[in-house]
């Protein structure tokens, strides 16, 4: 910064110009994207400075607990992703990015278990490879947004077990790669595969995002839910779960990840042929649900 350029800032520092001097220091920021982020950033979080008006030790305790949430992250825990979560703020830009009524199957939240090399499976497999948890058939379709089948989607697909737990969670307890797996529409738009039934579980409560929401009372559970991200050539690809309608945790969602348009019926099936021709003991369970992705 030259000394004219000092000439042009606002002058010093005070608390009723607080934002307005650093926000001229950035005045030749090299990306414009950058500089209008940042704008914002420090003009709400300096305003929000002046409402709370924190003590020395408060900000401390904030400056802790944002030092905790970046050192408990690794190769498979996110706990800013966590943070984003909880504070709704994951679901803000989703619903931000997905603005437009497109007809596809609304979206939600990725979150932080999905893994990129699950097992490509023939329809009909059964990812549920312990067997544990009470049997579940999930038949549906792909179709574009004028109906028509979509032939040779792809869905990957990932869920927690009857416990509430996710393979990754759970390693040398659950087999790796249980309760997740890929599949492709067959020619009239088709998928089924068979599981378990997920339960609701906890977001991963033992570091610094967990002690926050102890702090606040609040709960950290998710319904029960199965994750789909669903993706075919020339359309735009959903990441999206079915969440079941009899869960307790449905309308209060520690990450407020629950849409009405993904809320699905887990029917229980009294059938006794069916059942043994899936292999099942009767009666099981059964969802239905018909995806619909948008052209690019
Ligand atoms: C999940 O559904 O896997 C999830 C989403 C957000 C935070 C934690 C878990
Ligand atoms: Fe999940």
């Amino acid at each position: 910064m030259s000394i004219q350029d000092a000439n042009e800032e606002p002058g010093y520092f005070t608390e009723e110009n607080s934002a307005e001097v650093v926000i001229a220091r950035n005045a030749k920021a090299r990306d414009e994207r950058l500089k209008q982020v940042m704008d914002v950033i420090v003009r709400k979080l300096h305003e929000a400075m002046k409402e709370i008006e924190p003590s020395n030790a408060e900000w401390m305790t904030a400056i802790e607990f944002l030092t905790r949430t970046g050192q408990i992250c690794n190769e498979w825990r996110q706990e800013w992703i966590l943070f984003s979560d909880v504070l709704g703020v994951s679901m803000l830009v989703d619903a931000i990015n997905n603005r437009k009524p497109s007809g596809a199957t609304q979206t939600t939240v990725l979150g932080p278990f999905h893994v990129s090399n699950a097992p490509r499976y023939p329809l009909g497999a059964n990812i549920c490879l312990d067997g544990k948890g009470q049997p579940l058939l999930v038949t549906g379709t792909v179709k574009d947004t004028d109906g028509r089948p979509i032939v040779g989607a792809l869905l990957d697909v990932w869920q927690a077990n009857e416990d509430g737990f996710y393979d990754v969670q759970q390693k040398g307890v659950q087999p790796d790669m249980n309760l997740r797996g890929e599949f492709t529409t067959d020619a009239e738009g088709r998928f089924w595969f068979r599981s378990a039934k997920p339960r609701y579980y906890p977001i991963p409560n033992d570091g610094p995002v967990g002690q926050l929401l102890e702090a606040l009372g609040r709960h950290p559970n998710r319904p029960a839910h199965i994750h789909f991200i669903v993706g075919a050539e020339g359309f735009e690809p959903i990441t999206t779960h079915l969440f079941t309608r009899d869960c307790p945790y449905l309308h209060i969602d520690a990450v407020f990840g629950v849409k009405q348009g993904l809320v699905a019926d887990f029917r229980t099936i009294d059938d006794l042929t069916k059942a043994a021709e899936l292999g099942f003991p009767n009666p099981f369970i059964a969802v239905h649900w018909d995806f619909v992705l948008a052209a690019k």
